[in-house]
């Protein structure tokens, strides 16, 4: 895989004057449509049919999860803000962290609380938020130099899967993975990325990790099923990207959208399912796709978590857990883990 080719450092205009943002762009327009390609073609292939989850967070797929954490049946987001907000004293406390690195950050909305704590009382220096999108990165980047005016900001655009290995190194480090992303992972994809984040620890370097705990599945199902909408039209906003990006016909309102528990697995799945028989033709990749009446397809797995299989999954991959802050609810937790000196 070439890699370097895309990587451009840019500033913005709307950057602070004295040059504390710096963003890493590791999937350039041209990198992003390779992989698009790439993994449409080999999904809608398939049998059964099936889309990786990164290709939600579009520009329009991000502000519409944004919507998602506002949900009032999204009980995750003011979940994990209230342990951040709770704890974050002791957090920065532990962790003595230089550089905080966000992966899959977002708006880094939640952050922050870390970050208010770790520039006040703490000895932070260096922000590093990691994403996908990159105009939510830019912006979140501006904003957080903005508000913190002695932090450095090098946010790196790039993707979990290829591109860990670019975030910049040095510095006693905090990395933190929010919102119950690392539940987005099935099992064996979760441990090589687990073990991708490790590699690029030192001894006493601190992971933190948000999931969402095993519940009333129906309580769960609400999440994912919002009366208004929202969750669907994030769903379906996959089938806009392709037809965006890739010539395709998706017509969304023949789709709809899923989310159920499936208890064996404790995890959310959520799929998209053609209502009748029909054809779709993804012009530029000179594809054509049947999809029968009911065909199902999955868009994304939402593990929910224990602690045990936490701390048996943090251990698996050489991590230590070190603290366990679940809300008052025990809807949500926050997991502590250090990697041990050698
Ligand atoms: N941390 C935020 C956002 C969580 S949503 C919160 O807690 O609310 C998941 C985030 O991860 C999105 O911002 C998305 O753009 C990013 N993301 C998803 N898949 C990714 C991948 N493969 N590589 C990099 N970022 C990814
Ligand atoms: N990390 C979020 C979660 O698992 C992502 C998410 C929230 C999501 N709502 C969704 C993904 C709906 C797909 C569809 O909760």
């Amino acid at each position: 895989m070439i890699e370097d080719e895309t990587t451009t450092s840019s500033s913005s205009p709307t950057e602070p004057p004295d040059g504390r943002v710096t963003v890493d762009v590791h999937l350039g327009p041209g990198e992003l449509d390779q992989a698009l390609r790439h993994d449409v073609s080999t999904g809608l292939t398939g049998n059964p049919k099936e889309l990786p989850p990164k290709w939600f967070y579009d520009e329009q797929g991000s502000a519409l999860f944004d919507k998602i954490t506002r949900l009032s049946e999204y009980y995750q987001t003011e979940a994990e803000r209230s342990i951040l907000g709770d704890r974050a004293t002791e957090l920065i406390e532990l962790v003595q962290a230089d550089t905080i690195v966000e992966l899959g950050s977002g708006t880094s909305d939640k952050t922050r609380t870390v970050l208010d704590e770790a520039t006040s009382t703490g000895h932070l220096t260096r922000f590093v938020p990691f994403d996908v999108s990159e105009e939510f990165l830019r912006d979140a980047a501006h904003m957080l130099a903005t508000r913190y005016p002695r932090l450095n900001v090098h946010g790196v655009v790039g993707d979990f899967d290829r591109h860990l290995h670019h975030i910049p190194a040095g510095g006693r480090r905090l990395i933190m993975l929010l919102g119950g992303t690392i539940g987005n992972y099935p099992p064996v994809e979760r441990r090589r990325f687990l073990s991708e984040i490790v590699a690029g620890m030192q001894p006493g370097d601190h992971f933190l990790v948000g999931v969402d705990l095993v519940k009333d599945p129906a309580r769960i199902e609400l999440a994912y099923n919002d009366p208004s909408g929202v969750t669907e039209a994030f769903n379906k906003n996959v089938l806009g990207v392709i037809n965006r990006n890739l010539g395709a016909d998706f017509d969304l309102d023949t789709f709809s959208h899923i989310a159920h528990f499936d208890p064996e697995h404790e995890w959310i799945e959520i799929l998209l399912q053609s209502d009748h028989d029909q054809r779709v033709t993804i012009e530029e990749l000179d594809l054509v796709v049947d999809f029968a009446a009911g065909e199902r397809m999955r868009t994304e797995i939402s593990a929910k978590f224990r602690r045990e299989r936490l701390d048996a999954e943090l251990a698996d991959v050489g991590l230590e857990s070190v603290a366990w802050w679940p809300d008052a609810n025990n809807d949500f937790a926050v997991s502590v883990a250090v990697r041990p000196p050698a």
